[in-house]
């Protein structure tokens, strides 16, 4: 047989995917965006004889075929073109390797947050009746996982269950194709390929937990340096569980708007149903969504972004993808898929108004998603779509192709 497959990338997940999907008979191609990352990538790999994974039971090596920063010989031949890098990432790299899709193949992201789909309609533009591609989008990665030495050695400390994905065109016979090649790729993890494209966009994940935590923790902080990082997650009270609840019973809202014009969302979860689907057996505590975050062993020790100033005291550090990553790619598209929904979003709105001038950005201005930085986001708003249908149906009126 002998898939092709492409991963565009070099991270931490990359790495995982590199060893992985070549042990398990994958011609795998490793495109980066970034030359000098492709060649310290490619010395070490080469050197080493492939990407060793260590999981907590056992360890195996897989060696990719190819590993470069020229589009052209990374994406020609391939079957499948995998993008796992943070979503800000997703619209370079689309731009640079749209030429040399071939005809049939599948390209999605995982994980795909902010409208993955619509970045990629928007920069595909006709290629994609063309050349009769696949776009798809999963919900998360389905690994925790970090590379221990650059380019040879990743640890892969979890491995989901189950994770799923939905693509453009929603077909069942493409959907099953697909579902069966990314399981094949993957030691445990069950690929369901289901639903409309939007469920991934609209996953009540990292997009809503990591801005609204921030809220939480750092909304009425004073300014003064604080003695230590506060536990991110662990200290999840009422106050940050209501901030999470509001936030994915407003998306819930345009769900039912979506689901009335046509998409299917069948999958779709609220935040604590989707965590104690993923999390369950860690979580001690299942009676709300504050308990089912402050008791998560997944969780445990992991800390608030700061900065170290004077004194050994720390300030917050906005600057990280949490809301760098999570604003544009995710809660201000929300906020703007809500916006075409007809819904109110008072919790979106607090949180976003709150976040957005710690990164010096603009969404939300008057009330409405056009601010000036939709320009360099997924929101819906910046394509021209105005309808819930257009939506559904990934249909652009504002396409730049
Ligand atoms: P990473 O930070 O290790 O890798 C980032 C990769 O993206 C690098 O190769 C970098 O060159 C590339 N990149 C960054 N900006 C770019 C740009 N503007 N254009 C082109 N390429 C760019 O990330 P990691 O850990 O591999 O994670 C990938 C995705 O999976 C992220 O979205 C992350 O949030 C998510 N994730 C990661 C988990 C983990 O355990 N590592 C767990 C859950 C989700």
């Amino acid at each position: 047989e002998g898939i092709t497959i492409t991963v565009c990338g070099g991270g931490n997940a990359a790495h995982i995917a590199a060893g992985m999907f070549a042990k398990n008979g994958a011609n795998v191609n490793l495109f980066f965006s970034f030359e000098d990352e492709a060649k310290r990538f490619k010395e070490a790999c080469d050197k080493a004889g492939g990407v060793t994974v260590t999981t907590k039971t056992t360890s195996y090596t897989g060696q990719p075929k190819v590993i470069t920063a020229d589009p052209k010989t990374a994406i020609e031949g391939a079957d499948l073109i995998l993008l796992i890098v943070p979503a800000f990432a997703h619209e370079p790299i689309l731009k640079q390797i749209a030429p040399f899709l071939k005809k049939g193949a599948f390209v999605g992201a995982i994980p795909g947050p902010g409208a993955f789909d619509l970045i990629a309609i928007n920069v595909l533009g006709d290629l994609i009746k063309e050349r009769d591609i696949t776009l798809f989008a999963g919900t998360s990665l389905p690994w925790a996982c970090r590379f221990d030495e650059y380019g040879c050695k990743a640890s892969l400390l979890g491995e989901k269950k189950r994770v799923d994905i939905n693509a453009r065109p929603n077909e069942p016979e493409r959907n099953a194709l697909l579902g069966d090649k990314m399981s094949r790729l993957h030691d445990l993890t069950d690929f369901q390929c289901k639903g409309n494209m939007l469920t991934s966009a609209l996953w009540p994940t990292n997009c809503i937990i990591h801005t609204g935590i921030s809220y939480g923790i750092w909304h009425d902080w004073d300014g003064e340096p604080v003695a230590e990082a506060p536990l991110f997650y662990q200290n999840c009270n009422d106050f940050t569980g209501s901030v999470l609840d509001g936030l994915s019973n407003e998306i819930g809202q345009a769900v039912e708007v979506l689901k009335k014009a046509g998409a299917d969302l069948a999958g779709w979860q609220p935040i604590d149903v989707y965590l104690l689907d993923v999390y369950g057996d860690v979580i001690s505590d299942h009676s709300s969504t504050a308990q089912i975050f402050a008791t998560n062993d997944a969780f445990r020790g992991l800390k608030a972004p700061v900065t170290e100033v004077e004194g050994g005291k720390f300030v917050p550090n906005f600057r990280t993808r949490y809301l760098t990553e999570d604003l544009p790619h995710g809660l201000a598209v929300l906020r703007g898929v809500a916006e075409i929904c007809g819904v109110e979003t008072p919790m979106m709105d607090k949180v976003l108004l709150w976040a957005q001038p710690k990164i010096e950005k603009e969404y939300l201005v008057d009330g409405k998603i056009q601010g000036k930085d939709i320009a360099q986001s997924g929101c819906p708003q910046r394509f021209g779509i105005t309808t819930p249908e257009q939506l559904v149906n990934g249909d652009i009126p504002n396409s730049a192709n």
